[in-house]
């Protein structure tokens, strides 16, 4: 065997989206993970009649055209929790979720060996500054990640802040003494990195991250819009007598959460949906819960909010199609009414951007730049609420969904040295 190999992958796994790249000729060159596409949803989906898992875009596409099987989103928001080394049987083979992260990353791996005809035995991996507000937690869904990279054949992986990476790729905006800050808001985190640029390099002042994406704006945008069709909020009798209570909300919050859903399809929901149905007021809306459950038809919706999410965005309105549940059921949803919800976790975001530069000990208005990258930041929402506690800064956009990975690939080569 050779020694180890010198190259090192740069891989931005995110919760919604993951893109790998090296640097070529002193700029970033990443890699075509799907026919020409050098970003891949961060999806897996276990095909139970090919028994075979697909990655990235098939993954939807086979989920979107009703194959029977497993898909699995964000599975990024579940690093940490005990649950990702928890086995379970999936196409015969005994699985936890650190071996799914890990054979997505492997699939990474290959294909920027196959593109490069390189090998590489180690990876620069970005991070979001906080995976989970709780300390034990954030830690150990740094552990499970470097695990799943280790399990993907990589002999060693190191980590940087997503935030400093955007940072990284994204100086040449700003002139020299410039005072930067990063707002990185992507699918399931808000990161930012405030620093100065200086003529070869940056200084980071802080890093700062809360648990805060879009994945949490479907969330919000499917608990109020769609869930009430389903029977959240709604009346269910009691067994005896004339009293009612309003439907449990945990089940509807789970169905509006990306990495939620996939737990929902087990014996114990779809009995609890048929309960909720046989004594609710309004059975009409439990039949459709019934069947979302049975159907599984959780991540068809959640599509479909996300797009309704964008279109209500860039055209001022947007509709839910949830066709697939019910012939005609397409609500409809307004920009405002995106602002409207949205506003209370774009104000959480931009808190936590004013508290980033308060731990610097500098005013709001010492920020010459604000470089928006990340998903979400193509929300108008989100951009108002930042550009509105840093009215001094000029706003730049960065590549909402390279920014990361091109920083990275920037910085692996020199990121064991
Ligand atoms: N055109 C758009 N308008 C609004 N939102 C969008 C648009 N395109 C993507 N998004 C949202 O951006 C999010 C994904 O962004 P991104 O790819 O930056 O996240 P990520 O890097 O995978 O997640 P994270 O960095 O939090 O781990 C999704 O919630 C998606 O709905
Ligand atoms: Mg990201």
């Amino acid at each position: 065997m050779k020694g180890q190999n010198m190259a090192v992958l740069g891989i931005d796994f995110g919760t919604s989206n993951s893109a790998a790249g090296i640097v070529r000729d002193g700029e970033p060159y990443l890699i075509a993970l799907e026919t020409g596409q050098s970003t891949l949803p961060t999806a897996v989906f276990f095909d139970f009649e090919e028994k075979k898992m697909l990655i990235g875009g098939a993954a939807g596409t086979a989920l979107l055209a009703g194959e029977e099987g497993r898909y699995m989103r964000a599975l990024k928001s579940l690093l940490g929790a005990p649950l990702m080394r928890e086995k379970r049987n999936l196409l015969g083979e005994k699985l936890d979720f650190i071996d799914i992260v890990a054979r997505f990353l492997q699939r990474v791996k290959q294909q920027a060996e196959k593109a490069t005809g390189e090998r590489f035995d180690r990876a620069l991996s970005g991070r979001p500054v906080r995976f989970h507000p709780d300390d034990a937690r954030n830690a150990q869904a740094e552990v499970d990640l470097r695990e799943a990279y280790t399990r993907a054949g990589f002999d060693d992986v190191t980590f940087m802040f997503e935030p400093e990476a955007a940072a990284l790729a994204n100086r040449s905006l700003l002139a020299e003494g410039d005072l930067g800050l990063i707002v990185d808001i992507g699918g399931g985190t808000s990161d930012f990195t405030l620093f100065r640029n200086r003529a070869e390099a940056i200084d980071i002042l802080v890093s700062h991250g809360v648990r805060l994406g879009g994945t949490d704006f479907d969330r919000v945008l499917s608990i109020e819009t769609v869930m009430p069709h389903l029977g959240r909020g709604s009346a269910i009798r009691h067994a005896f007598g004339d009293e009612t209570h309003v439907a449990p909300a945990t089940i509807f919050n789970d169905l509006a959460t990306w990495q939620k859903i996939q737990f929902l399809y087990a014996p114990e929901s779809r009995r609890l949906a048929k309960d909720l149905e046989k004594y609710a007021v309004e059975p009409e809306k439990f039949a459709r819960l019934v069947s979302v459950l049975t159907d599984e038809l959780g991540h068809d919706i959640a599509f479909a909010v996300e797009q309704g999410k964008i279109d209500a965005n860039n055209d001022g309105a947007g509709d839910i199609d949830l066709k697939i549940v019910e012939r005609g059921l397409v609500p409809s949803l307004s920009g405002e009414t995106v602002v409207d919800l949205l506003e209370p976790l774009t104000q959480e975001m931009a808190n936590a951007a004013l508290a980033t530069v308060a731990q610097a000990g500098i005013e709001p208005a010492g920020v010459t730049h604000l470089v928006f990258v990340g998903g979400s930041s193509l929300m108008n929402v989100t951009r108002e609420s930042l550009q509105a506690v840093f009215p001094k800064a000029a706003a730049h956009h960065g590549s909402a969904l390279t920014a990361i990975v091109d920083g990275l690939s920037l910085a692996a080569q020199t990121a064991f040295d």
